[in-house]
């Protein structure tokens, strides 16, 4: 996914470094006392809010909820569908990407997602969910 400057989707360097600040932020919440593996994402929505969640490990391994879905469930309950992309933060290095279970629930609320990958090392790396799911089952395959 290329970044054109005048495509109404285009997303500016103070937005990301926005995402950026956020994640890293909502990071220091995770609940993560199995894994000890903390991560953040931040959400950008169609409206240019920023919405942030963390992980929250359930002693019911099964029960663990991503930082990527916490962040959606989130948007979704305030009143935002559409996502514009996502950034997330992961004490790795290279950082790590969103799991396959979060890919499949990112797709559901955009078409493609810029995705920017960090460390607190500052460390980063650019990808998209098309580049992450490539060929995804969608609701278009169901639902006219
Ligand atoms: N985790 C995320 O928050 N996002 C991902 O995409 C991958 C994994 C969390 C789940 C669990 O709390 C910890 O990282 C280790 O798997």
């Amino acid at each position: 996914m290329t970044q054109d400057s005048d495509d109404d989707r285009y997303i500016d360097e103070e937005t990301w470094e926005k995402l950026v600040e956020t994640a890293s932020q909502v990071r220091k919440n995770a609940h993560v006392p199995y894994s000890s593996f903390p991560v953040g994402a931040a959400i950008l929505t169609a409206s240019c809010e920023v919405v942030a969640g963390c992980n929250v490990e359930i002693a019911s391994i099964g029960a663990t909820v991503c930082a990527e879905r916490t962040a959606i469930g989130c948007a979704i309950a305030q009143g935002h569908r559409d996502i514009r992309a996502l950034c997330v933060i992961t004490d790795v290095d290279p950082p790590s990407a969103p799991c396959g279970i979060c890919r499949q629930v990112l797709a559901e609320f955009c078409d493609n997602l810029p995705i920017l990958l960090i460390n607190p090392q500052g460390n980063r790396r650019f990808t998209t969910l098309d580049e992450l799911l490539p060929m995804r089952f969608s609701g278009r395959d169901f639902v006219e």
